[in-house]
């Protein structure tokens, strides 16, 4: 099988072509290599990897020789996202309308979707939840969704937010940005401390893109959340969860913060076809305190 992965050099696009090549899959990963080349040059050398580096925004040539296509390129989150608002619309929905409408019915075409889109009641939301997005990410988002659904070939994965390790690491996702502050700052003010979020170990979301992948034709055509029950969490309790693995102070704040998000989610309708996440949060912030200890985050593109 014949893969693209768009956005394939990102956080979670290196994790998931490092696992699709570990298959047997042969893959082309498309990126315009924003947050650099690094991230990437160990898998270079693997004779089933084609690289393209191409913004999103300009057509594909031969777009119709993959078989599947997973869609992870864009703007990804509420700082980026609030930093380059003009950009979020162009490759978050523009890009994307552009990229559906060129697949054929045959192909496969998977979306890094989001549960961002819950907004900010603070209520379970299940897939039928009225969407209430909050942010310019959210919203790009949600738009890129709506597109993406009026093919019937299609299926968009609402993502938890994603935590843990990888080659291009993203620091404004909340366990990994608590977990480095609290090793290199010894203290966490927590803003909007009892809004709750959900979350998904990276490892798990990449096995969610392989899980849809061999279940697409129980899944075609729909939208499903991505993530599990217990995975629920405000974040109060994340800070705890690391508290008791390392000594630091949580200043609990009563100023608000401007990422409204607040919400829980139901993870009903993807475990019923069978998936469910197998890391914990705290398997995450083991692993990240492994690294925290000797690694230092810099990035020149500022998103946090
Ligand atoms: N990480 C999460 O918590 C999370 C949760 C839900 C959904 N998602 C979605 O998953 C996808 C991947 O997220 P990520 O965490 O890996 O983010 P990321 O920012 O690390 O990856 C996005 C990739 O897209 C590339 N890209 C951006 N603009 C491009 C353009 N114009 N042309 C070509 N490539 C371009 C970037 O270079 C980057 O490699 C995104 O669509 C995001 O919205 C992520």
């Amino acid at each position: 099988m014949n893969i693209l992965v768009t956005g394939g050099a990102g956080y979670k696009g290196i994790k998931l072509t490092t696992r699709l090549l570990s298959e047997g899959f042969d893959v082309t990963i498309l990126d315009n290599f924003m947050y650099g080349y690094e991230p990437i040059l160990h898998l270079v050398e693997n004779r089933k990897l084609t690289i393209l580096k191409q913004d999103i925004r300009n057509p594909i040539s031969d777009l119709h020789k993959y078989d599947a296509i997973f869609h992870l390129a864009g703007i990804s989150g509420f700082p980026a996202c609030a930093a380059n608002p003009n950009s979020a619309v162009l490759i978050n929905v523009e890009a994307t309308k552009q990229l559906v409408n060129s697949i054929s019915k045959d192909q496969i075409f998977i979306n890094a979707s989001t549960t961002s889109m819950y907004g900010k009641s603070g209520k379970p939301c299940n897939e039928d939840t009225l969407i209430d997005p909050v942010s310019t990410y959210a919203q790009t988002k949600y738009e890129a969704e709506k597109i993406v659904q009026e093919k019937e070939n299609t299926i968009s994965l609402r993502f938890a937010t994603v935590f843990g390790l990888s080659p291009r690491m993203r620091m404004d996702l909340m366990v990994n940005d608590f977990t480095y502050r609290d090793i290199k700052e010894g203290a966490l003010v927590l803003f909007d401390s009892f809004a709750k979020r959900t979350f998904i170990h990276i490892d798990d979301a990449v096995d969610c893109y392989l899980f849809t992948l061999k279940n697409y034709d129980k899944m075609k055509g729909g939208v499903y959340n991505a993530g599990g029950d217990h995975l629920n969490y405000s974040k109060k309790d994340i800070a705890n969860l690391i508290k008791q693995k390392i000594e630091y102070t949580i200043v609990d704040s009563d100023m608000k913060d401007k990422d409204l998000r607040h919400f829980t989610v139901n993870y009903e309708k993807i475990r019923t076809i069978g998936y469910t996440p197998k890391l914990t949060v705290e398997d995450g912030i083991d692993h990240m305190i492994k690294a925290f200890t000797f690694y230092e985050y810099y990035s020149h593109f500022k998103t946090i």
